[in-house]
């Protein structure tokens, strides 16, 4: 069966993946229109601004990719049926958020937006399709999709193939124009090899062959899950050691720097924080854990839970730090955040610890003053609200929100850095001294701030991993 050459793609779905992913396409592939749909008009209207700086999505470079390609061959409206039908080929990209209700709450991904995904393409689609799972999915989803597809329609064949994105945030563009692989899972029979073979040759445009990674269904949904598990489980080692580290006066980057020279542990994602934030590895490790239980195994799913236990521990015990070193009480004082953001250079809030920390601060009773180059006041408002730290009115006579990181800090009694952004870097450390209350203390929950010459201004410092 020769796999049949794409020429019209519909992603339904235009958030943080589906956005950029789908603009990366169109810019290198102009033979194939690109058609991004989505339910919520404010995102399509924000997608179709013409003023580039008003994308919903702040990524480096996004705007220039999105310029190349918009109007050209690449579309965003909220007409998910004619999506639909033109397409050969349709992208779920859908949120997958973790339950909050009914069997599996707080631990099951939700997935009744995929689910209605599904419903919506059988209902409307008229000639065989392409459909590939980009959302992350627990493994066996596909199995759903399928039946669902084949339920509601007649004569019309559909192929489901499973293709994970592994995009970081804040390096979206770079990672989608340069992947290290490219995942395309499928059936393993002659249809399924076909549209596994079409979608293979739309990455081919731009990714080399040897970087697409062609798999069964199966492994191609559980891998995803996987990858993300062991990248924040590498997260949660270093920050476990990092507590170890401040009880020995051993330094947490001079060990991830001896260890990850060793070859077979690697350099990267040993950068000890407050913890890890996004909206992905929380959820996709719980989402690991529930399948692990609902297949019968209780010891693997503790082993990974472990990773989230050990992240909400670096939370607390970052807050926790705070409130001991200001003599046990904030109530009343003023302290300053730096980052709201849960990694920098971006506008993505969800699960950041910035949340957890001024959330406990809050209930502290302390005044907590932020300043992030990215995130609006409403945003840190409602992030407070949805995380169950006191109602709009509660949290908004707690939360002082400034336009620059010297308001921020004027008058404080300590200052936290929570997000790493480069330019908290390049601060006038010596002017936030001058203007903060004595002692004046300052805990770095990323380690980007050079110890020797912050001691020397003054400050009293904590760093995550680093004794006094
Ligand atoms: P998002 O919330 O930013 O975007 C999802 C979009 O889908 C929203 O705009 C929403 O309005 C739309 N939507 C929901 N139901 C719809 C429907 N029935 N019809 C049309 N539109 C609908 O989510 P995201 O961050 O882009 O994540 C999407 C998926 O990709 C998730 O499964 C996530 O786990 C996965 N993922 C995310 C990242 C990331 O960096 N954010 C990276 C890799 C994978
Ligand atoms: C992560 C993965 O890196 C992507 O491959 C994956 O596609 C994505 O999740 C997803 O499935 O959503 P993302 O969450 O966007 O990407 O960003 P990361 O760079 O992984 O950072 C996640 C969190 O870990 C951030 O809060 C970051 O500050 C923190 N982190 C990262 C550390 O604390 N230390 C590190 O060494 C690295």
């Amino acid at each position: 069966m020769e796999a049949k050459k794409i020429r019209s793609i519909c992603c339904i779905g235009a958030g943080y993946v589906g956005g950029p992913t789908m603009a990366v396409i169109a810019q290198k592939c102009p033979h194939i229109n690109v058609h991004v749909v989505d339910i919520n008009p404010q995102r399509i209207a924000d997608w179709n601004s013409d003023n580039l700086d008003e994308l919903p999505i702040y990524e480096p470079g996004l705007s220039e990719v999105v310029k190349d390609a918009r109007g050209r061959n690449l579309f965003f409206s909220t007409d998910i049926s004619k999506g639909i039908a033109e397409a050969e080929m349709i992208f779920i990209s859908v949120n997958t958020p973790t339950k909050t209700y009914g069997v599996g709450k707080g631990m099951a991904a939700d997935l009744k937006y995929v689910e209605l995904c599904a419903r919506q393409i059988a209902n409307e689609a008229t000639e065989d399709k392409i459909v590939v799972e980009k959302s992350t999915l627990p493994v066996r989803t596909a199995e759903s999709i399928k039946t669902i597809l084949e339920a509601n329609t007649t004569g019309v064949n559909f192929e489901v193939l499973s293709n994970p994105e592994f995009l970081a945030e804040g390096t979206a563009v770079q990672d989608l124009h340069n992947p290290d692989r490219v995942l395309i899972g499928g059936d393993q029979d002659e249809s399924g090899l076909a549209a596994i073979e079409s979608l293979t040759e739309v990455y081919a445009n731009w990714v080399p062959r040897e970087q697409i990674v062609q798999t069964r269904l199966w492994s191609s949904e559980l891998s995803k899950l996987t990858a993300n598990a062991f990248l924040a489980q590498r997260i949660s080692s270093i920050n476990s050691v990092s507590a170890l580290c401040e009880k020995t006066g051993a330094d947490v980057d001079e060990i991830a720097r001896a260890i990850g020279s060793d070859s077979r542990i690697g350099p990267k994602f040993l950068k000890a924080s407050v913890g890890f934030g996004g909206s992905c590895f929380q959820k996709d490790i719980l989402n690991l854990v529930y399948l692990c239980h609902h297949f019968g195994l209780p010891e693997v799913a503790d082993y990974w839970e472990q990773v989230v236990k050990i992240n909400d521990y670096q939370k607390k015990r970052f807050a926790k730090q705070i409130i001991d070193s200001l003599f046990n009480t904030v109530s009343g004082k003023k302290i300053a955040m730096l980052g709201w953001a849960f990694k920098k250079d971006t506008n993505d809030t969800r699960e950041s610890a910035a949340i957890y920390v001024a959330g406990e601060l809050i209930q502290d009773l302390a005044e907590v003053h932020v300043y992030d180059p990215k995130v609006t006041e409403q945003q840190m408002i409602n992030d407070l609200v949805y995380a169950g730290f006191g109602t709009e009115e509660e949290v908004s006579k707690l939360l002082f929100v400034y336009g620059n990181a010297y308001d921020a800090t004027n008058n404080a009694h300590a200052v936290s850095i929570i997000t790493e952004w480069d330019e908290f870097k390049e601060l006038d450390w010596k002017k936030i001294y001058n203007q903060m209350f004595k002692p004046a203390f300052l805990f770095d929950g990323r380690n980007i701030l050079d110890r020797k010459k912050i001691n020397e201004i003054g400050f009293d410092l904590r760093s995550i991993g680093k004794g006094l």
